[in-house]
Protein backbone atom coordinates (compact mmCIF):
# COMPACT_ATOMS: atom_id res chain seq x y z
CA UNK A 1 0.00 0.00 0.00
CA UNK A 2 1.24 3.98 -0.87
CA UNK A 3 0.03 6.53 1.20
CA UNK A 4 0.17 9.94 -0.09
CA UNK A 5 -0.09 12.86 2.22
CA UNK A 6 -0.71 16.23 1.04
CA UNK A 7 2.01 16.19 -1.64
CA UNK A 8 2.84 19.95 -3.20
CA UNK A 9 5.22 20.10 -6.21
CA UNK A 10 5.86 22.94 -7.88
CA UNK A 11 8.92 24.05 -10.54
CA UNK A 12 9.65 27.32 -10.31
CA UNK A 13 6.79 29.69 -9.11
CA UNK A 14 4.60 27.56 -11.14
CA UNK A 15 2.82 25.01 -8.75
CA UNK A 16 1.63 21.63 -10.60
CA UNK A 17 0.70 19.87 -7.63
CA UNK A 18 -1.57 21.12 -4.79
CA UNK A 19 -1.91 19.13 -1.01
CA UNK A 20 -2.73 16.00 -2.99
CA UNK A 21 -4.18 13.32 0.20
CA UNK A 22 -4.80 9.45 -1.16
CA UNK A 23 -4.42 5.87 -0.47
CA UNK A 24 -3.17 3.50 -3.15
CA UNK A 25 -3.90 0.16 -2.17
CA UNK A 26 -2.72 -3.29 -3.03
CA UNK A 27 -4.02 -6.02 -5.04
CA UNK A 28 -5.89 -2.98 -6.59
CA UNK A 29 -5.29 -1.06 -10.16
CA UNK A 30 -5.03 2.53 -8.60
CA UNK A 31 -5.96 4.90 -11.64
CA UNK A 32 -5.36 8.43 -11.55
CA UNK A 33 -7.15 10.76 -14.26
CA UNK A 34 -7.37 13.93 -15.46
CA UNK A 35 -7.23 15.78 -18.58
CA UNK A 36 -3.62 16.71 -20.25
CA UNK A 37 -1.97 19.06 -18.20
CA UNK A 38 -3.50 18.36 -15.30
CA UNK A 39 -0.21 17.02 -12.98
CA UNK A 40 -0.90 13.14 -13.28
CA UNK A 41 3.03 12.44 -15.36
CA UNK A 42 4.55 14.87 -12.42
CA UNK A 43 2.54 12.84 -9.56
CA UNK A 44 3.45 9.61 -10.63
CA UNK A 45 7.01 10.21 -10.88
CA UNK A 46 7.08 12.10 -7.40
CA UNK A 47 5.61 9.16 -6.13
CA UNK A 48 8.07 6.63 -7.81
CA UNK A 49 10.46 9.02 -6.51
CA UNK A 50 11.68 10.80 -9.80
CA UNK A 51 10.85 13.90 -9.00
CA UNK A 52 10.95 15.26 -5.10
CA UNK A 53 7.93 17.27 -3.88
CA UNK A 54 8.37 20.04 -1.89
CA UNK A 55 6.29 18.83 0.59
CA UNK A 56 4.53 16.44 1.75
CA UNK A 57 5.07 12.33 2.72
CA UNK A 58 5.21 9.66 0.45
CA UNK A 59 4.64 6.26 2.66
CA UNK A 60 5.39 2.96 1.23
CA UNK A 61 4.08 0.12 3.40
CA UNK A 62 4.69 3.04 6.41
CA UNK A 63 7.70 3.97 5.38
CA UNK A 64 8.57 7.73 4.54
CA UNK A 65 10.24 7.20 0.83
CA UNK A 66 11.65 11.06 1.44
CA UNK A 67 13.06 10.17 4.85
CA UNK A 68 15.14 6.92 3.66
CA UNK A 69 18.64 6.77 3.45
CA UNK A 70 20.58 5.85 -0.31
CA UNK A 71 20.31 2.33 0.80
CA UNK A 72 16.73 1.76 1.81
CA UNK A 73 15.69 3.65 -1.05
CA UNK A 74 17.57 1.93 -3.87
CA UNK A 75 15.88 -1.36 -1.93
CA UNK A 76 12.40 0.41 -2.89
CA UNK A 77 13.54 1.60 -6.17
CA UNK A 78 14.01 -2.58 -7.15
CA UNK A 79 10.68 -3.04 -6.09
CA UNK A 80 9.20 -0.59 -8.22
CA UNK A 81 8.45 -1.25 -11.86
CA UNK A 82 7.35 1.75 -14.65
CA UNK A 83 5.89 1.48 -17.64
CA UNK A 84 6.64 5.20 -19.04
CA UNK A 85 4.39 7.36 -21.15
CA UNK A 86 5.53 6.19 -24.83
CA UNK A 87 7.02 3.37 -23.42
CA UNK A 88 10.32 4.70 -23.38
CA UNK A 89 12.15 2.13 -25.10
CA UNK A 90 15.88 1.66 -26.12
CA UNK A 91 15.78 1.89 -29.97
CA UNK A 92 18.98 0.54 -30.56
CA UNK A 93 18.75 -2.47 -28.11
CA UNK A 94 16.49 -5.59 -28.90
CA UNK A 95 13.65 -6.34 -27.14
CA UNK A 96 15.61 -8.92 -24.91
CA UNK A 97 18.49 -6.29 -24.95
CA UNK A 98 15.52 -3.90 -23.57
CA UNK A 99 14.47 -6.31 -20.68
CA UNK A 100 18.01 -7.49 -19.51
CA UNK A 101 18.97 -4.15 -18.94
CA UNK A 102 16.74 -3.92 -15.84
CA UNK A 103 18.76 -6.87 -14.93
CA UNK A 104 21.84 -5.74 -15.40
CA UNK A 105 21.26 -2.89 -13.39
CA UNK A 106 19.17 -4.90 -10.09
CA UNK A 107 20.55 -8.74 -9.92
CA UNK A 108 23.18 -10.63 -9.65
CA UNK A 109 21.63 -13.44 -11.86
CA UNK A 110 23.77 -15.26 -14.37
CA UNK A 111 23.03 -14.90 -18.15
CA UNK A 112 21.35 -17.92 -18.62
CA UNK A 113 18.64 -17.42 -15.84
CA UNK A 114 18.19 -13.51 -16.79
CA UNK A 115 17.54 -15.17 -20.36
CA UNK A 116 15.21 -17.17 -18.86
CA UNK A 117 13.51 -14.64 -16.74
CA UNK A 118 13.23 -12.60 -19.95
CA UNK A 119 11.40 -15.25 -21.53
CA UNK A 120 9.33 -15.35 -18.43
CA UNK A 121 8.02 -12.39 -18.96
CA UNK A 122 7.72 -12.44 -22.49
CA UNK A 123 5.52 -15.20 -22.30
CA UNK A 124 3.31 -13.50 -19.65
CA UNK A 125 2.80 -10.56 -21.94
CA UNK A 126 1.95 -13.04 -25.15
CA UNK A 127 5.60 -12.07 -26.48
CA UNK A 128 7.35 -15.06 -27.35
CA UNK A 129 9.67 -15.46 -29.79
CA UNK A 130 10.04 -11.62 -29.99
CA UNK A 131 13.77 -11.42 -28.12
CA UNK A 132 15.90 -10.50 -30.98
CA UNK A 133 13.51 -7.86 -32.70
CA UNK A 134 13.78 -4.73 -32.56
CA UNK A 135 11.41 -1.56 -31.36
CA UNK A 136 11.17 -0.22 -34.83
CA UNK A 137 10.05 -3.28 -36.55
CA UNK A 138 7.24 -4.43 -34.40
CA UNK A 139 3.66 -2.39 -33.23
CA UNK A 140 2.94 -0.23 -30.86
CA UNK A 141 0.85 -2.43 -28.40
CA UNK A 142 3.62 -4.70 -28.96
CA UNK A 143 6.06 -2.08 -27.55
CA UNK A 144 3.47 -0.90 -24.68
CA UNK A 145 3.76 -4.70 -24.12
CA UNK A 146 7.54 -4.72 -23.91
CA UNK A 147 7.06 -1.88 -21.66
CA UNK A 148 4.95 -3.38 -19.39
CA UNK A 149 7.79 -6.89 -19.67
CA UNK A 150 10.73 -4.84 -18.44
CA UNK A 151 8.52 -3.20 -16.01
CA UNK A 152 7.50 -6.72 -14.11
CA UNK A 153 11.04 -8.49 -14.38
CA UNK A 154 12.00 -8.13 -11.12
CA UNK A 155 8.80 -9.04 -9.88
CA UNK A 156 7.63 -5.51 -8.92
CA UNK A 157 5.20 -4.83 -5.73
CA UNK A 158 4.29 -1.50 -6.96
CA UNK A 159 3.64 -0.92 -10.54
CA UNK A 160 3.12 2.10 -12.33
CA UNK A 161 1.93 2.50 -15.87
CA UNK A 162 1.77 5.75 -17.54
CA UNK A 163 -0.77 6.15 -20.39
CA UNK A 164 -0.27 2.48 -21.27
CA UNK A 165 -3.41 2.64 -23.62
CA UNK A 166 -2.39 5.84 -25.93
CA UNK A 167 -2.20 5.78 -29.31
CA UNK A 168 -3.46 2.05 -29.14
CA UNK A 169 -7.20 0.67 -30.58
CA UNK A 170 -9.95 0.01 -28.73
CA UNK A 171 -9.15 -3.94 -28.95
CA UNK A 172 -5.57 -3.87 -28.01
CA UNK A 173 -5.97 -1.19 -25.50
CA UNK A 174 -8.21 -4.14 -23.37
CA UNK A 175 -5.60 -6.41 -23.65
CA UNK A 176 -3.67 -4.13 -22.03
CA UNK A 177 -5.95 -3.10 -19.59
CA UNK A 178 -6.59 -6.82 -19.32
CA UNK A 179 -2.97 -7.78 -18.62
CA UNK A 180 -2.48 -5.14 -16.36
CA UNK A 181 -5.24 -6.08 -14.25
CA UNK A 182 -4.14 -9.93 -14.44
CA UNK A 183 -0.76 -8.99 -13.01
CA UNK A 184 -2.57 -6.80 -10.94
CA UNK A 185 -4.34 -9.71 -8.85
CA UNK A 186 -2.55 -12.62 -9.67
CA UNK A 187 0.50 -11.41 -7.69
CA UNK A 188 -1.17 -8.84 -5.35
CA UNK A 189 0.86 -6.09 -6.26
CA UNK A 190 -0.57 -1.75 -5.69
CA UNK A 191 -0.40 -0.62 -9.34
CA UNK A 192 -0.73 2.66 -10.20
CA UNK A 193 -2.12 3.43 -14.10
CA UNK A 194 -2.80 7.00 -15.60
CA UNK A 195 -4.93 7.33 -18.36
CA UNK A 196 -7.59 9.60 -19.48
CA UNK A 197 -8.95 6.55 -21.85
CA UNK A 198 -12.65 5.91 -20.13
CA UNK A 199 -12.73 2.62 -21.32
CA UNK A 200 -10.10 1.47 -18.72
CA UNK A 201 -11.91 3.32 -16.14
CA UNK A 202 -15.04 1.60 -16.59
CA UNK A 203 -12.75 -2.04 -17.23
CA UNK A 204 -10.00 -2.19 -14.47
CA UNK A 205 -10.85 1.17 -12.29
CA UNK A 206 -10.89 -0.55 -8.59
CA UNK A 207 -9.73 2.84 -7.44
CA UNK A 208 -9.72 5.96 -8.92
CA UNK A 209 -8.22 9.67 -8.46
CA UNK A 210 -9.26 12.30 -10.71
CA UNK A 211 -6.96 15.54 -11.05
CA UNK A 212 -8.20 18.78 -11.78
CA UNK A 213 -5.54 21.43 -12.08
CA UNK A 214 -3.00 19.63 -10.27
CA UNK A 215 -5.71 19.05 -7.07
CA UNK A 216 -7.20 15.97 -6.40
CA UNK A 217 -10.77 16.61 -7.02
CA UNK A 218 -12.65 13.45 -6.79
CA UNK A 219 -11.55 9.83 -5.40
CA UNK A 220 -14.21 6.26 -6.04
CA UNK A 221 -14.81 3.63 -7.91
CA UNK A 222 -15.61 2.47 -11.48
CA UNK A 223 -19.28 1.31 -10.07
CA UNK A 224 -19.53 5.78 -8.39
CA UNK A 225 -17.82 7.44 -11.03
CA UNK A 226 -20.84 8.12 -13.51
CA UNK A 227 -22.81 8.77 -11.00
CA UNK A 228 -20.58 11.64 -9.03
CA UNK A 229 -22.37 14.93 -8.20
CA UNK A 230 -18.89 16.42 -9.06
CA UNK A 231 -19.14 18.69 -12.08
CA UNK A 232 -15.86 18.87 -13.56
CA UNK A 233 -15.48 15.09 -13.01
CA UNK A 234 -18.82 15.17 -15.34
CA UNK A 235 -17.78 17.28 -17.33
CA UNK A 236 -14.49 15.55 -18.06
CA UNK A 237 -15.81 11.85 -18.15
CA UNK A 238 -18.94 12.72 -20.14
CA UNK A 239 -16.89 13.86 -23.09
CA UNK A 240 -15.52 10.68 -24.22
CA UNK A 241 -17.58 8.82 -26.60
CA UNK A 242 -17.71 6.19 -24.99
CA UNK A 243 -19.91 7.38 -22.25
CA UNK A 244 -22.52 9.23 -24.57
CA UNK A 245 -25.31 6.65 -23.90
CA UNK A 246 -24.74 6.61 -20.16
CA UNK A 247 -24.55 10.52 -20.26
CA UNK A 248 -28.04 10.95 -21.94
CA UNK A 249 -29.71 8.58 -19.31
CA UNK A 250 -28.18 10.42 -16.57
CA UNK A 251 -29.63 13.93 -18.38
CA UNK A 252 -33.00 12.61 -17.77
CA UNK A 253 -32.24 11.85 -14.54
CA UNK A 254 -31.39 14.96 -13.71
CA UNK A 255 -34.37 17.00 -15.41
CA UNK A 256 -36.68 14.29 -13.16
CA UNK A 257 -38.03 12.59 -16.79
CA UNK A 258 -36.67 8.66 -14.99
CA UNK A 259 -36.10 7.90 -11.75
CA UNK A 260 -32.61 7.58 -10.09
CA UNK A 261 -32.66 3.65 -9.73
CA UNK A 262 -34.30 2.63 -13.45
CA UNK A 263 -31.53 5.32 -14.48
CA UNK A 264 -28.74 3.73 -12.75
CA UNK A 265 -29.30 0.26 -14.22
CA UNK A 266 -29.69 1.73 -17.69
CA UNK A 267 -26.28 3.28 -17.22
CA UNK A 268 -24.81 -0.05 -15.83
CA UNK A 269 -26.36 -2.09 -18.66
CA UNK A 270 -24.80 0.22 -21.86
CA UNK A 271 -21.57 0.23 -19.86
CA UNK A 272 -21.49 -3.30 -19.98
CA UNK A 273 -22.70 -3.60 -23.27
CA UNK A 274 -19.90 -1.12 -24.02
CA UNK A 275 -22.11 1.60 -25.15
CA UNK A 276 -20.75 3.15 -28.85
CA UNK A 277 -17.39 0.93 -28.67
CA UNK A 278 -16.37 0.80 -32.58
N1 LIG B 1 10.15 18.92 -15.65
C1 LIG B 1 9.23 19.89 -15.70
N2 LIG B 1 9.58 21.17 -15.52
C2 LIG B 1 8.66 22.18 -15.52
N3 LIG B 1 7.33 21.97 -15.71
C3 LIG B 1 6.92 20.71 -15.87
C4 LIG B 1 7.84 19.61 -15.89
N4 LIG B 1 7.13 18.47 -16.08
C5 LIG B 1 5.84 18.85 -16.18
N5 LIG B 1 5.71 20.19 -16.06
C6 LIG B 1 4.44 20.93 -16.11
O1 LIG B 1 3.55 20.34 -15.18
C7 LIG B 1 2.22 20.38 -15.67
C8 LIG B 1 1.61 18.98 -15.56
O2 LIG B 1 2.30 18.12 -16.46
P1 LIG B 1 2.05 16.57 -16.53
O3 LIG B 1 3.05 16.03 -17.47
O4 LIG B 1 2.03 16.01 -15.17
O5 LIG B 1 0.58 16.51 -17.15
P2 LIG B 1 -0.30 15.23 -17.46
O6 LIG B 1 -1.53 15.32 -16.62
O7 LIG B 1 0.53 14.00 -17.33
O8 LIG B 1 -0.71 15.50 -18.98
P3 LIG B 1 -0.84 14.46 -20.22
O9 LIG B 1 -2.19 13.84 -20.11
O10 LIG B 1 -0.73 15.37 -21.41
O11 LIG B 1 0.29 13.49 -20.15
C9 LIG B 1 2.30 20.92 -17.08
O12 LIG B 1 1.93 22.26 -17.04
C10 LIG B 1 3.76 20.79 -17.45
O13 LIG B 1 4.15 21.81 -18.32
MG1 LIG C 1 1.27 12.59 -18.66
Amino acid sequence: MIEVKNIRKSFGDKVILEDITGVLDTGKCNLIIGSSGSGKTVFTKCVVGLFRPDRGEILYDGKNMLEMDREERTELRQKIGMLFQGSALFDSMTVEQNIIFTLDMFSNLSYRDKKKRVNEVLEKVELEGSNKKFPAEISGGMKKRVGIARAIVLNPKYLFCDEPNSGLDPQTSLVIDQLIKNITTEYNITTVVVTHDMNSVMEIGDHIMYLYKGRKEWEGSNKDIIFSKNERLNEFIFASEFLQGAKAIRMLEVEGKIEEGAAVKEAEKIIKEGDNLP
